[in-house]
């Protein structure tokens, strides 16, 4: 892999859908959840990567609404590891000065996982370099009626009339305010859709495929989506004339 490619025109936020872990067991024999094991490492070493690079906020989709359907034993495995890694992170998050946040229904979380969860988001909290964003119980469609549901209350307790309602207030009630939307998303394991990530957010982000396995997603597979991600021109529904 080449390194002198320019690295000047970084997307602000990435966003992964980290898939294939299963498959990735299946093919050496192994039980799934050592697919999700080894997923971790590569979680590790996209989360410093990121940091090196100086992208201001990475999302990975850890864990949908939809994965508390999965065999009880692969959830707890997922439990654990998310844990696990909370707690063999905190010296590196405080390090390398990057805040944990979570989008998500959290509080469906286990809450021993919840609570250090939350006590790890609070602890790196002062942290500006990078936002490491978890995705966790997470759906996009469950995030919009949860939107939509805060607005209706507003409107009915007079704080607010429907007219006032456009997308900045919109987005300020989605688990993301405050973060920009992502600019490019990355989904391994060659699968071809958003899976109910980041559905009002992605509206623009540029969307980078591979087919590599998440547990196999290394250094060299991260900095070849920045380089494709940095071939494409964005138009944000304008003129390619207007955009230069
Ligand atoms: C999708 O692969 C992956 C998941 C549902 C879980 C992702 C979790 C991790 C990478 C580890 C824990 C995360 C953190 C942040 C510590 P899949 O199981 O759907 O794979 P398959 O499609 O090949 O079956």
């Amino acid at each position: 892999m080449a390194t002198n490619k320019d690295l000047t025109k970084l997307p602000g936020h990435v966003a992964i859908i980290m898939d294939g872990n299963g498959r990735w067991a299946r093919l050496r024999g192994l039980p799934r959840v050592m697919g999700h094991k080894e997923g971790v490492k590569a979680v590790r070493s996209v989360v410093r990567q990121a940091r090196e690079l100086g992208i201001s906020v990475l999302t990975l989709y850890a864990f949908s609404s939809e994965n508390w359907g999965r065999p009880r034993d692969e959830v707890n495995a997922l439990m654990d590891l998310l844990y696990n890694y909370l707690e063999s992170e905190l010296d590196e998050l405080l390090g390398n000065k990057i805040a944990l946040k979570a989008i998500g229904e959290i509080e469906k979380l286990p809450d021993r996982v919840r609570k250090y969860l939350e006590e790890t988001i609070k602890k790196t909290s002062v942290n500006k370099e990078m936002i490491l964003n978890l995705a966790l119980s997470y759906g996009g469609r469950a995030e919009i009626v949860r939107a939509a549901k805060v607005l209706a209350e507003r409107c009915l307790r007079g704080e607010i009339c429907p007219e006032d309602i456009d997308e900045g207030s919109f987005a300020g009630c989605l688990y993301t305010a405050g973060l920009p939307d992502p600019d490019l998303i990355i989904r391994t394991s060659g699968e071809e859709r958003l899976s109910n990530f980041l559905l009002y957010q992605a509206a623009y982000a540029e969307i980078y495929i591979t087919p590599t396995l998440w547990p196999d997603f290394g250094r060299d597979d991260f900095m070849a989506a920045l380089y494709e991600y940095q071939k494409r021109e964005r138009r944000f529904g304008l003129t390619a004339e207007q955009i230069s």
